[in-house]
């Protein structure tokens, strides 16, 4: 959405109008070019993918200008490549860009749909209901996707259309009936929309970090890396505090004409290690300095952790010193660090130890850190629950 949102134009510009050829070549990228055996898996159409009307039996269907060969030809081409497909909804009498939305009494026909489409995933939107819509609606969704028997991810609007806090949300139920959901406002093309989510999402993580989990995970909405709007150091960012938030790794961005370097920070195997870490705890904020150093923290499986150190400084590189104890680790334990974007590895770091990491204006160093002996007391509280011994990774 961020990157082609609702262009419809496919006369002036066939290339980027949302059409299933720019899906079927998206796809191929997706395939060929390294991303799927990182786990970019699903492909995920957004809005403005129907026709304006339902056809005579109620259905939704696509625009047959711009999807001629229909949604199930494109979820067949998809599957073939090893993908998933994804498609969008809206729980209202539009979907935000104006399209046919799905209304209480069409829920259970359009679950149908999609399932019978071959679609892997449902995003579903709120524009244009009502809390009491949603209340049931959701929830309503939820039950017909189960019922029909095909595995679909589900991603809800639901808390953001109601402020994406409590009362008014209840995290608990959500992470029952969804399985990932936006919370806050959709980002923008540029540094300033990524620090204000930044901003929602840590000043309000004693609410929102424990509501994620391996199945339900908070959705800060698509990495913008590749557009327009960030810099080499932005975009570094944006992939470390999304991968410390357990957020979803959405791309928005055009895979066939995507810079290296981009291609590089979104393809950084470490980083999207740390981000699937099976145990799906969800990182905070630990650390916020005078000097606008920020420091993050997101405990992983094995006893290891991710730490990250961001700049909100814009005069020149900062030379930031601290040490693991200064950052509430535990004493009597010695660690392997390894830097996410250089790879440097630093042995034998003491949780004592002074250290430095020198940090670029609105950049990030990046760590992950693996003890390589335990501290004779368990590690710290988040941290526990690890039973088996560590392996090596990558
Ligand atoms: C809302 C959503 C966006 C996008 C648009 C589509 O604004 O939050 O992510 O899906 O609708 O119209």
């Amino acid at each position: 959405w961020e990157r082609f949102r609702c262009n419809v134009d496919c006369r002036t510009d066939p290339r980027n109008c949302i059409s299933e050829k720019l899906f079927f070549e998206m796809a191929d990228r997706l395939a060929e070019d390294g991303w799927r055996e990182l786990g970019y898996k699903y492909l995920s159409i957004d809005d403005c993918w129907s026709a304006k009307k339902r056809d005579a039996a109620g259905r939704l269907v696509p625009d047959p200008e711009r999807f001629p060969s229909g949604i199930k030809a494109l979820a067949d081409y998809v599957h073939a490549k090893g993908l998933k497909l994804g498609i969008y909804g809206d729980l209202g009498t539009f979907t935000c860009g104006g399209y046919p939305g799905t209304t209480l009494d069409h829920v259970k026909q359009d679950a149908q749909t999609f399932a019978e489409w071959g679609v892997d995933l449902l995003k579903l939107d709120g524009c244009y209901s009502s809390g009491e819509e949603q209340a049931k609606g959701y929830p309503a969704m939820a039950r017909a996707l189960n019922a029909t028997g095909r595995p679909i991810v589900y991603s809800c609007s639901w808390p953001a259309y109601q402020g994406g806090l409590p009362p008014k949300v209840n995290y608990t139920l959500l992470a029952e009936i969804c399985n990932m959901w936006r919370n806050y406002d959709d980002i923008q093309d540029s540094w300033n929309s990524v620090l204000s989510i930044v901003d929602w999402f840590f000043t309000n993580q004693d609410v929102l970090q424990p509501a994620a989990g391996p199945g339900h995970w908070n959705d800060p909405d698509m990495l913008i890396i590749g557009n327009f709007g960030l810099s080499y150091e932005q975009s570094r960012s944006q992939m470390a505090l999304w991968t410390v938030m357990a957020a979803p790794l959405l791309m928005s961005t055009d895979l066939r004409t995507i810079s290296p370097s981009a291609k590089e920070i979104l393809q950084n195997r470490l980083m999207i290690h740390i981000n699937q870490d099976p145990l799906g705890i969800q990182g905070r904020r630990i650390v916020k300095e005078k000097s606008n150093i920020e420091v993050f923290l997101r405990p992983l499986s094995q006893a290891a952790s991710a730490l990250v150190f961001f700049s909100r400084r814009t005069d020149m590189p900062f030379r930031y010193t601290t040490s693991l104890t200064k950052l509430g680790f535990s004493a009597g334990a010695v660690y392997e660090v390894q830097d996410v974007y250089s790879g440097k590895i630093i042995s034998g770091l003491k949780t004592e130890d002074n250290f430095s990491v020198i940090i670029n204006p609105s950049g990030v160093v990046m760590w992950y850190l693996r003890p390589t002996l335990l501290p004779v007391q368990p590690l710290h509280a988040r941290q526990q629950g690890l039973g088996e011994g560590f392996h090596p990774v990558l």
